[in-house]
């Protein structure tokens, strides 16, 4: 725990209202969406200013005090968990879009913007921000980047890493990079921007950012096909790939349909059960896409492909259809699922998942298993929930059990245990599965350049050595 004089200095660095030490403040600052650790920082500091993150980071490395960064807290691997006396650097109040440039499509950002108040800036200015996700109200750019978020629209746009034009990051040692400037091309050498992005805050803090925008797209429209197995999602891929440049697609089990449907604030896409459902979204440029897309659905039914299937007429009819997805998180999230976020190139998925789910079905024959996620990019969110009489604790640890071999089959496919929740504390442990060794030695000499105290969210991605 820091104590109380190192904390009186901290509070000389920026307003003392600004360092956070109320029991309900560390509660709500020091944990993620995962709730796996109880949270247990020293204090929660705001700064307001890039110099104030600079003297906070040097006030921690004259202390030896380990901070952990903090955005909107909606990450999933523990990432931005304090769970063992730091000080949590909360970037709530670096919340401004502070620049715009409409011929370069650019915006700069400080770490604390929301998403969705820098999707509805790019909307104010005719733009589009691609990077979606269920969290968007609540996560923040900082975080974003820090995770290297990904999302819904991954298939046509990317991650956040292909947004990121600049970055202003503050190291370890409290030094000031400015990486990149907003160029697009720029031949000098190591492009060390792209090691801050997804590095969990480990190398460095986000102090702003600059983005790239995309132009809108128009009239999109989706379509919810439900399909009579597995394996028929992927040649329904194929066929509206072949046809449309698709915005999106994405899937879900019958059972993540189940958990939805009972909420009874969403209509089911149609009445016909079926065991897996796909929701693909493109840009209806003109009729002939339309008809395009309703002639691939028909293809789709003839070679039995598909059972039935819905086609968006309307912004509401599109809502509704997203919530089919988008909802399924938070939803299932009152269950304690166990999450795993694995990734195999799209031609894999197919056996790589039929694999999974033997070694799953064989291991929880008594646990429910929820599938969903974005099968266009080849990533799958396999979710096992808690049963009702089990505890927290003994249910993690079977999870835990079996994911050994889940992750071997991961392991096998060259595939990735984390996709796009990140590494953290929850996979740190199993990093080998998709990182070699002398990967994993880079990654760490790495860190000890930009952070040679391990001060920085120390504990994430690979336990701290003296472990
Ligand atoms: C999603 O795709 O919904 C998000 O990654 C969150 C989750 O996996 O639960
Ligand atoms: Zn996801």
């Amino acid at each position: 725990m820091t104590d109380t004089a190192v904390l009186a200095e901290l509070m000389t660095l920026v307003a003392p209202a600004k360092v956070l030490t109320d029991p309900a403040s560390l509660q709500a600052y020091g944990t993620d969406w995962t709730r796996h650790y109880p949270p247990a920082p020293s204090a929660v500091v705001l700064p307001r200013t890039l110099e104030q993150v600079q003297a906070i980071v040097r006030w921690a490395n004259r202390h030896q005090v380990a901070l952990v960064p903090s955005g909107g807290r909606t990450g999933l691997s523990g990432a931005a968990v304090a769970a063992h006396g730091e000080v949590v650097v909360a970037f709530d109040l670096m919340n401004q879009i502070i620049g715009f440039d409409a011929v370069d499509r650019s915006v700069v950002c400080q770490p604390g913007v929301i998403t969705r108040q820098l999707q509805a800036f790019a909307e104010e200015n005719g733009l589009y921000y691609p990077v979606d996700f269920a969290s968007s109200g609540s996560s923040q750019v900082g975080g974003n980047i820090g995770t290297n978020a990904g999302g819904i629209k991954v298939i046509r746009y990317g991650m956040t890493r292909n947004w990121v034009a600049g970055l202003k990051v503050v190291t370890g040692t409290g030094e000031l990079l400015e990486l990149n400037k907003g160029l697009v091309k720029n031949a000098t050498g190591y492009d060390l921007r792209q090691l801050f992005i997804g590095a969990e805050g480990t190398l460095g803090f986000v102090v702003e950012a600059t983005l790239r925008l995309e132009r809108a797209p128009r009239n999109l429209t989706a379509m919810v096909l439900g399909t009579p197995d597995f394996d028929s999602i992927m040649p329904v891929l194929h066929a509206f790939q072949g046809q449309l440049d698709l915005t999106a697609f994405e899937f879900f089990s019958d059972k993540g349909l189940a958990h939805i449907l009972a909420r009874g604030d969403v209509p089911a896409p149609f009445e016909t059960p079926c065991p897996f459902y796909a929701l693909l979204e493109f840009e209806a440029l003109n009729d002939e896409v339309a008809e395009q897309a309703l002639a691939t659905f028909e293809r789709c039914v003839e070679q039995g492909w598909v059972l039935d299937g819905v086609m968006s007429q309307s912004e509401t009819q599109l809502r509704n259809l997203w919530k089919l997805r988008e909802y399924l998180s938070e939803t299932i999230s009152h269950f304690t699922p166990y999450k795993n976020d694995i990734s195999v190139t799209v031609a894999k998925v197919p056996a790589f998942l039929r694999e999974i789910d033997a070694v799953v079905s064989q291991h929880y024959p008594d646990f429910e298993v929820v599938w969903y996620g974005h099968i266009g990019d080849g990533n799958l969110h396999l979710n096992i929930l808690k049963p009702a009489h089990l505890d927290k604790a003994a249910f993690f640890a079977r999870c835990a059990t079996v994911n050994q071999w889940v992750f071997e089959i991961v392991e096998r496919y060259q595939g990735s245990i984390s996709a796009e929740h990140g590494v953290g504390m929850i996979k740190r442990d199993y990093l080998h599965y998709s990182r070699s060794p002398a990967e994993i030695a880079c990654m760490k000499a790495i860190k000890a350049v930009f952070d040679p105290n391990g001060i920085l969210n120390p504990g994430k991605i690979f336990a701290p050595d003296h472990q």
